[in-house]
Order: C-alpha cells, then sequence, then structure tokens
C-alpha cells in the first residue's frame, strides 16, 4: 500500500503548552487509521494542523508527497482532504442536501451546480441519509447529524477523511450501524480514513493501525493487536497491566 499522508517531526505549541511534540508518521492509501489518546492527548490538534486550521510550529505534512503545512483549509480541501468536527455544526436551518451542495460546493468535487447536487445526493445516500435529504438538518437525531458531518465530508470529494469521534454520543444501538457505514466507505469509495475515538473495542476493530498518543507524543503505533498488549497503553488507559 501507498503512502498518502506523512508527517515528519510535527511539533505545534500554544504558547508555552506543547500540544504535540515531534509527532512522525505516515498513512497508507485505503487504511483506516485510528487515532486514540486521552482528553487532551492533541487529538483534534493533529486534524487542525493537517487540514489547515492551525500550522506546524515545526515539522512537515506531505499529502501525495506534496507540503500541505501552511496552506488554507480550502485549498488543502481541495487537494483531498476533509475533516469532521467533533462538535457537530450543521447548517440547521437548511435541508440535510443543501448541506452536503455546499461542502460540494467548497470542495474539489463539482463544477456546476447540478454536479454538486448529484454529488452531495451520492454523499447522503453514501451514508445512509438519502431518505431526509429534505429534513433540516436541525430536525435530525445525533446520530443524523454525525452521519451528515460526514456526507459532508465525502461531498468535498475528499479522498483522505479526518474523523474526529463520530461515535461519540451515539447509543449501543447506533454505533454498529455506524462502524459498518465506514468499513462500507473504505471499500467502496476507495477512501482514507483517520479516525479519532475514544470507544475502544470500536477503534480496535475498525482499523488497520492506530496512533496513541500521549502528550502529545507517539506512545504506540501499530496494528490493533499491538495496541491493546502496549504496556504503556495499558498503564494509560487501564490503570496497569
Ligand atoms: N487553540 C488552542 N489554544 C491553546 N491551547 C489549545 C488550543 N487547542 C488545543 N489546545 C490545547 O492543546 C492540548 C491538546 O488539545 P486537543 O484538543 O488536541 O486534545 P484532544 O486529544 O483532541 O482531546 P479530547 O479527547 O478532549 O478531544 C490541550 O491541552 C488543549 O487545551
Ligand atoms: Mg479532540
Amino acid at each position: 500500500m501507498s503512502e498518502l499522508l506523512r508527517l515528519e517531526n510535527v511539533t505545534k505549541r500554544f504558547g508555552g503548552l506543547t500540544a504535540l511534540s515531534d509527532v512522525c508518521v505516515s498513512v497508507r492509501r485505503g487504511e483506516i487509521f485510528g487515532l486514540m489518546g486521552a482528553n487532551g492527548a492533541g487529538k483534534t490538534t493533529l486534524f487542525a494542523l493537517i487540514g489547515g486550521q492551525l500550522r506546524p510550529t515545526a515539522g512537515r505534512i506531505l499529502f501525495k508527497d506534496q507540503p500541505i503545512q501552511g496552506k488554507r483549509p480550502d485549498q488543502i480541501c481541495r487537494l483531498g482532504i476533509s475533516r469532521t468536527f467533533q462538535i457537530v455544526r450543521p447548517f440547521a436551518g437548511i435541508s440535510a442536501l443543501d448541506n452536503a451542495i455546499v461542502s460540494s460546493l467548497y470542495g474539489a468535487a463539482a463544477r456546476s451546480r447540478a454536479q454538486a447536487r448529484e454529488s452531495a445526493m451520492a454523499a447522503l445516500d453514501a451514508v445512509g441519509l438519502a431518505p431526509f435529504a429534505d429534513r433540516p438538518a436541525g430536525e435530525l437525531t445525533l446520530s443524523g447529524q454525525k452521519r451528515l458531518e460526514i456526507a459532508r465530508a465525502l461531498a468535498t470529494g475528499a479522498e483522505l477523511l479526518l474523523l474526529d469521534e463520530v461515535l461519540a454520543g451515539l447509543t449501543a444501538a447506533e454505533v454498529e450501524p455506524m462502524l459498518e457505514t465506514l468499513a462500507q466507505l473504505r471499500r467502496r469509495r476507495n477512501l482514507t480514513i483517520v479516525i479519532i475515538e475514544h470507544v475502544m473495542g470500536a477503534l480496535m476493530r475498525l482499523s488497520d493501525r492506530i496512533l496513541a498518543l500521549d502528550h502529545g507524543e507517539v506512545m504506540a503505533l501499530g496494528e490493533p493487536a499491538a495496541i491493546a498488549r502496549d504496556e504503556r497503553v495499558l498503564a494509560t488507559y487501564f490503570g496497569g497491566a
């Protein structure tokens, strides 16, 4: 599998606080790459650096071998990277379809209004929201709104999705279908997915590899089975092996 994204010695400081320290990692095309770590470990900051909402203090971020650090979010989006936000933020008053159309027009996929509508509809369909296309986004359940976040990211035409806690707040019954949706997206749309998740079991099942961050540093990186046995991970998550 070839490499799609590479972080080289990425550091991010906020004043005196080092949110990420010398992170080196690469994500392969077509993989589901899990990102775990305690609150404040630097997970969302990592997404903001990749998505262009923040600039690294040091280090390089390469997408398809091209450096992207310092580019604007809209430029990065057009290159094929799209992220969802931990706190869902749809345009609540407009329909699910119009939300996805806005994303499609913003991203690389659409050349015309008709194309935007088409890719928006395909994105809604891919996350199971086609029946709710005309529903105001604010009227969807939390699970529906999380799905809409993913549809909006998809509608941009992204090849790389960065999903920030799309399972958080879902009921136990909603988690399983969401996992199936994510696995299907990778299979059917050739996507590469980086997913931040606190629901450990789900992350372990879904991911090909997992990166565990601890206070902004790489604590462990590897296949789920290896992460589940990692002494530092066990100590951090379960208070000792
Ligand atoms: N814009 C900012 N300005 C200052 N400090 C920030 C900023 N964004 C994040 N931080 C700090 O950087 C650290 C990492 O935060 P981040 O949001 O990346 O953590 P996280 O791993 O996503 O945590 P959570 O699981 O709670 O979402 C925290 O100490 C946080 O307070
Ligand atoms: Mg976060």
